[in-house]
């Protein structure tokens, strides 16, 4: 059972229950005469004079009840150096030049239909997920993550979704495509719209204005929403758009569009980082939600969000192109799944290798700064600022 927090402003120590599993019940104690707001330590909440200040060891990613509108004293250097990197690693989408690929694009025989359906099926996606993962972001999963450091991160990740929907509608903008098929394809293509409906499911009742995190069955809510969006739509359900835009632009083709999901790969490998890490803390910090029941319930979102990525696959490759095809799409995908697997600290489910390592040295963030010959060291040395 949840203890109410609304009711602690007073200085009467209230027995914990054990289900909290409050680490310090020192910090547990002052930390409670904290003003929360409604039931959620929103930081909207009446302030509360003279109340204890925030110590470090305080904090907890849910459930905390130190004031959430002061940064400092960090306890999560993990989540502010994230931050800093993704200030470092700013860019925006009218920077890259797209007149080759416009020129690529209206010249009739410049790409297979295959790999113009790849294209278009791509920014299909990409187009309405990025939308849908800031929408859960700020709608959803922010109230309820009541540590600074790490909205601070998440404020940057959702400024960042919002970047990225740009840089899809400007590629969509610059190739003159049909815009209005292009953003409702996650509601006509079924494969588009499978793995758009698998996410939204996740996020239904976490939105629930009186959804409240606090007890077991709320708090693992929460965490399946986590584990849906950044380890499954950010971990999984990216992985083949990206992977064929990458191969495109390894032989020249469309390499304005493909230098746009480079840059937008690079700020998600950091969103999926932080996602891990979070999922991890809030495991650590209340270990009796990690039940064998909900190990296995993760394991079996991992493994359902994969089949669709390889329903995608199959959808978006039916014979082979640019050296890849819906086989050893499939077998990259359930390699990219263990390694989601092994993050979340659970073991691995498929017989794997890497059939792209190409791949791998291209998402390498040294050899991504030269693969383009691009301005990505000038903003690290806006980054520089920051070290
Ligand atoms: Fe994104
Ligand atoms: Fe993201």
């Amino acid at each position: 059972m949840a203890l109410n927090w609304t009711a602690l402003d007073d200085s009467t120590p209230t027995p914990l229950d054990a289900g909290d599993n409050i680490l310090d019940t020192g910090a547990a104690l002052t930390s409670r005469s904290m003003s929360v707001g409604g039931g959620i330590n929103s930081g909207l909440g009446p302030l509360e004079m003279g109340a204890d200040r925030v110590r470090a060891e305080d904090k907890r990613i849910i459930n905390c009840h130190a004031d959430v509108n002061q940064l400092v004293p960090l306890r999560y250097d993990w989540a502010w150096r994230k931050y800093q990197e993704g200030c470092a690693n700013h860019w925006m989408p009218q920077e890259i030049n797209m007149a080759a690929d416009i020129a690529l694009w209206r010249d009739p025989v410049g790409l297979s239909s295959d790999e113009r359906q790849i294209v278009e099926r791509s920014l299909g996606f990409f187009s309405t997920a990025d939308s849908m993962v800031a929408n859960n972001l700020v709608l959803a999963v922010y109230r309820h993550i009541t540590n600074p450091e790490c909205r601070q991160y998440i404020l940057r990740q959702a400024f960042e979704e919002a970047i990225h929907t740009h840089a899809y509608q400007y590629c969509i903008e610059s190739l003159d495509m049909d815009q209005s098929a292009v953003f409702n394809m996650y509601r006509e293509v079924p494969s588009v719209a499978a793995k758009a409906a698998w996410a939204l499911d996740y996020t239904k009742e976490l939105s629930d204005p009186n959804f409240c995190t606090g007890t077991p069955q709320a708090d693992q809510t929460l965490l399946r929403n986590l584990v849906a969006f950044y380890a499954v739509l950010e971990g999984i359900f990216f992985y083949c758009g990206f992977s064929q835009i990458l191969a495109l632009g390894r032989r020249n083709k469309m390499a304005g569009v493909a230098q746009q999901f480079l840059y937008i790969l690079r700020d998600e490998s950091m969103h999926l980082n932080f996602g891990m890490d979070v999922i991890n803390q809030i495991k650590r910090e209340n270990p009796q939600l990690w039940t064998p029941d909900f190990q296995r319930e993760v394991v079996a979102m991992i493994v359902e969000g994969t089949q669709l990525e390889v329903d995608y696959a199959r959808d978006t490759m039916p014979r082979g192109v640019l050296g890849m095809n819906a086989a050893s799409m499939e077998e990259y995908l359930h390699f990219i799944a263990n390694r989601r697997l092994s993050q979340l600290e659970l073991p691995q489910r498929f017989k794997a290798q890497n059939p792209y390592p190409w791949l791998s040295e291209m998402l390498d963030n040294r050899k991504l700064e030269n693969f383009f010959e691009t301005r990505v060291k000038d903003y690290r040395v806006g980054g520089a600022l920051y070290s």
